[in-house]
């Protein structure tokens, strides 16, 4: 079956002093829906920005992200890609998080600061395999656990 898998980006508008409690309870939301509606993925969250990949059946990552777009948690949303794939990159991830990551952050407003779509491909790739790559890391340790 062909998935969808979508990238986005966008600025949050989280008070700081709130974020650990609104992130948390971001990523507790996205563990139950997404596990029902069979889409796996992964976000990022670098103090300012949100970076989300949101794959699984074109249907539910549409209607998904459209409530994700109307939440007031975050604006300027971006969307970066929608590239059908074969397979899943977070397969074993209802919603993958791993803590704040600051270092993302230069891509993110790399893609943000990028008008035409077509320039934005080589910032998304690596956006793509950074995020690929944290959940690589930290599955064994979950798998232990
Ligand atoms: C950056 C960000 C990422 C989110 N990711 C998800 C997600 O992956 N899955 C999900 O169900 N909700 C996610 N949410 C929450 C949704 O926007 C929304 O609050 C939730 O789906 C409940 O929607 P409802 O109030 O329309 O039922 C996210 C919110 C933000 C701000």
């Amino acid at each position: 079956m062909t998935l969808l898998s979508l990238l986005y980006v966008s600025r949050s508008t989280i008070d700081a002093a709130l974020a650990e409690t609104v992130v948390a309870d971001i990523v507790e939301t996205a563990g139950r829906v997404n596990l029902a509606l069979e889409l796996t993925g992964a976000l990022i969250f670098t103090g300012a920005h949100f970076a989300q990949i949101l794959e699984g059946p074109t249907g539910a990552v549409d209607t998904l992200m459209t409530s994700i777009a109307a939440d007031t948690r975050h604006r300027n949303i971006l969307i970066v890609d929608r590239l059908p794939v074969q397979s899943r990159s977070f397969d074993q991830w209802s919603m993958a998080y791993f803590g704040r990551v600051r270092f993302v952050e230069r891509h993110i407003t790399d893609l943000i600061e990028t008008p035409s779509s077509s320039d934005r491909s080589h910032s998304s790739k690596l956006l793509r395999k950074l995020m690929h790559e944290f959940s690589v890391q930290h599955v064994p340790a979950l798998r232990g656990a």
